[in-house]
Parts: structure tokens; sequence; C-alpha cells
């Protein structure tokens, strides 16, 4: 076969263990996964009554345009219909953007560590790409000012960053877009954006008319706990969605996804709590933190990135073997560290004393 050539350089995406695996390989009755930063909490009451009696057309076709969910969407982003764009979970929408954007003879700008599909979906078209490394855990967009140059055709900007959970102030960010070039595309990715707490951040579909280059990416994945349905959207200017629209198949998106997640949107009580809940857990991982003076990154997520003594890999199968899934920082490019989902209060506690336990294994 003649495949592109930078395939053999790279590796197929590695799902963390699920729960039915590491029961089965370590005997344990119960096993918490607090790996892919899901919501503990599931998804809104509404959306579980709708799926008891869920029965639809399933032999025709989705709406390729989704209008339902478009309508709602745009009404309480108070965008016009024409500026969305859904995908098969903002995954997809990294790469129908890589793949209208980014060719051999272009450059792109991604933080580092962060996301990874920007990366791999870079790779994959050929892109010159330039990293970014994080500075204390933030990123630093004067570095990302530094390294454009006259091919840069996007900049992607990970807020709050995964995997170190740090938000960007919304006056630096509004600082920077006033600096980039108006025919970068600059990226947005808020896939946490639910879970920001800090007062002072703005909505950055707000800025949407005075910076017209850029794209907000966001998901029902994560505080609205429709993970597995893959439903996430672009808001963006009408003229780069409809370029985008070239590159997306037309049925990404399927039936029982966007009712649900157009169900979901009515409930507001929900995500409010989730976030409220997940703030309190997160300042119970502070705590902790703090008194058994180990480093943990500023988190505005529904995910902590905490230093572990000793090797990250062999932390995580500690905690493994507790019955808790955690994702190894040497995989994420932060050795020494390990990144934990917050779960519910119960979930919690639990993770903090298998957390202890290996503190004390290490003489910590
Ligand atoms: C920063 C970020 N962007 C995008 C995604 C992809 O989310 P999804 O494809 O489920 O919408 C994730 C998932 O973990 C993420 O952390």
């Amino acid at each position: 076969m003649q495949w592109k050539q930078v395939l053999s350089t790279m590796k197929p995406y590695k799902p963390g263990r699920s729960t039915d695996e590491v029961k089965k390989a370590y005997g344990l009755e119960n096993v918490v996964k607090l790996a892919s930063n899901e919501n503990p909490y599931g998804c809104a009451p509404s959306v579980t009554e709708f799926l008891r009696n869920a029965s639809m057309p399933f032999e025709i076709y989705p709406d390729g345009h989704g209008t339902t969910l478009r309508t709602k969407l745009a009404k309480k982003h108070r965008v016009d219909e024409a500026s969305i764009l859904f995908g098969n979970g903002s995954d997809e929408i990294i790469s129908i953007i890589s793949r209208a954007l980014l060719d051999e003879h272009v450059h792109t700008i991604i933080p580092t560590p962060s996301f990874p599909q920007y990366a791999h979906n870079a790779k994959i078209e050929g892109a010159d790409i330039t990293e970014i490394p994080l500075r204390n855990g933030y990123h630093d967009l004067n570095d990302f000012l530094d390294a454009i140059n006259e091919r840069t055709a996007i900049i992607w900007v990970c807020n709050p960053n995964n995997p170190t959970g740090s938000l960007i102030p919304s006056s630096e960010i509004v600082q920077f877009l006033e600096k980039v070039p108006e025919n970068i595309l600059v990226v947005l990715d808020e896939a946490y954006f639910e879970y920001v707490t800090d007062p002072n951040h703005i909505d950055s579909i707000t800025l949407l008319e005075r910076f017209p280059n850029i794209l907000v990416l966001r998901t029902f994945s994560k505080a609205y706990g429709l993970a597995s349905f893959r439903i996430g959207y672009a808001v963006g200017s009408p003229a780069i969605i409809t370029d985008l629209n070239k590159v997306r198949n037309p049925f990404n998106n399927n039936t029982l996804g966007v009712t649900v997640a157009s169900i979901a949107l009515e409930d507001n009580a929900f995500i409010e709590n989730c976030q409220k809940l997940n703030e309190i857990q997160r300042e119970r991982f502070k705590a902790f933190a703090s008194e058994k003076g180990i480093h943990m990154f500023d988190s505005e997520t529904n995910f902590v990135l905490v230093e572990v003594p000793g090797d990250a890999d062999e932390a995580s199968e500690f905690l493994l073997q507790q019955g808790y899934i955690v994702r190894s920082g040497n995989a994420l490019g932060t050795p020494g560290y390990v990144r934990v989902t917050i779960g519910s209060e119960e979930q919690t506690t639990g993770l903090l004393q298998a957390f202890n336990l290996l503190l004390t294994e290490k003489g910590r």
C-alpha cells in the first residue's frame, strides 16, 4: 500500500482501559473510571426519561442540517443559524478544520502539552507544525504570536487546557486576537467551558463580531454527559462555516444524538448543578494537594493534573489496583503527574484515600 509516509511515524489512538476490563484483570468488584473527563452525574433526567421510550424513524437518514438543535443553539448563543457547524464530537470538527485548511504548504501553531488531536490531524495533513510549550501549565500567547509566519493558517488554543486544566484570562485572549492577522483562523477549543467558575471569564462566542477569524468549539460530551452520542459544534462566521461544511460528511450526526442534545439543552439547572458539585470536589483536591505538599495545576475544568511520587505509570497502576482508573501523565506529555477526572463526592473520597495510600507507600 502507498500510505502517506507520515503514518509510519504515528500510532492509532489508544483508548483508556474500560471498567469491565479492569474489574476482570484485577479481580475487583468496584472500579471507578476517572480517566476520560466524563460527567459522573450522567445526563439531564429529561434525557434519561426520553430514552426510556424513544422511538424514532431509525431507517431514515438523519436531518443532516440538525435543524432543531441548530435553532436552539443559535438562540442560546444569540448567533445566526448559519454560524453553527456540527461534528461527530468536537474530535471530528478538529479533523474537518484540519482537512479544510492544512497541507504541506501551510503552517500551524499548537500548544503542548495539550489535546493531542490538533497535532495528530496536522501531521496527517502534512502541515508544518510549531509546538509552543506551556509556561507553568499556561498558554503564553506572546509565544504564539512570535511563532506566526506568512504561511500560518491555524492557531489552536485549548481553553481551559487539557491536560493542565488551566484557563487563559479573557483579557489575554482579547489582546492576543487584536494582534493575530485576520487571515489566520484561531480555534478556541472550549470543551470544558461549562465547568469554568472564574467570574471574570467571558463567553468567547460574544467576541465573534469583533474577531470574525475565531472559531469556538463546544461539546455535549463533558458537562452535558452525552459523550457516547458524539455531538460537538463550532460557532464561527457564516463564511468560515460554509467552507468547513464543504468538508463535512453529509450525515455526520445521528438522529438520536441530535435529539437528546436538543433535550439536554433545555435543562440549565442540570448543568449549573454539575458545575457547582464539580467545584466542591475540585476544592477538596486542592486542599488535599496543599496539605500533602504535592503540586496540582490550577484547574477550571472537571479534571485535575496532580503530581505523584515516582513514575506516573507506576502511580497509575497502583491507583488502578485500588479500583481507580486515571491517566498517567507519561502518555500526556506531563511525566510525574496523573490526570484525574473529578468524580462524585463518594468517588473523590475513595480516590483521595487511594492517593493517600500511594503517598504512604512512597514514604511521602
Ligand atoms: C480539549 C478537548 N477538545 C475536544 C475533545 C473532544 O471531545 P468530543 O469529541 O467528545 O466532543 C476533548 C475530549 O476529551 C477535549 O478534552
